[in-house]
């Protein structure tokens, strides 16, 4: 083998575990939930999802993924209770967002329990990423 052929396997070998790297919090994400028994994803409904309104015993009582973030994910949301803004949660303009498993985790459970008063099914939360992926 020539040194280039050396060099150009060497880069082969450093770039392609990386680039694998660089989008894992969603597939990890994903491939949990399929294994948790989930079936395809799906962006649209991911979608309606969002923008669902679920009733709850408490005040303010038509809640809804919209009733803190942007009904529209590409701009500012207001949280219902706080008032604060919250940044866009499109990765496409907030590229930040939806990069660590554990805050993505943490802040699911946690608003799916506000929003629906349980926890979203591994389907339910496949299809939003999918849709906040790729919007
Ligand atoms: C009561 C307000 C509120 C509601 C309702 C709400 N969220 Fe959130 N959400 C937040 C806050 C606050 C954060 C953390 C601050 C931030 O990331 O801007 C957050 C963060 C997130 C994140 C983490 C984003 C990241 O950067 O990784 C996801 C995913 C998310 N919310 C999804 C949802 C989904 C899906 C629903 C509906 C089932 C929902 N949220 C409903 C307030 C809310």
């Amino acid at each position: 083998m020539k040194k280039t052929h050396h060099l150009l396997l060497l880069i082969a070998l450093i770039t392609v575990p990386l680039s694998a790297h660089s989008n894992t919090a969603i597939d990890t994400l994903l491939k949990e939930y399929q294994q948790a028994g989930a079936d395809t994803f799906n962006a649209e409904s991911g979608k309606t999802f969002w923008m669902e309104t679920h009733s709850a015993q408490k005040k303010p009582q038509n809640r809804s993924c919209t009733s803190c973030h942007a009904t529209n994910p590409l701009d500012v949301g207001q949280h219902v209770r706080t008032r604060k803004p919250i940044e866009p949660i499109a990765k496409s303009v907030n590229p930040e967002r939806l990069t660590d498993v554990k805050k993505i985790r943490k802040w699911l459970k946690r608003n799916c329990k506000w929003t629906l008063g349980r926890e979203c099914s591994a389907q339910e939360k496949g299809n939003i990423l999918v849709y906040l992926e790729n919007i």
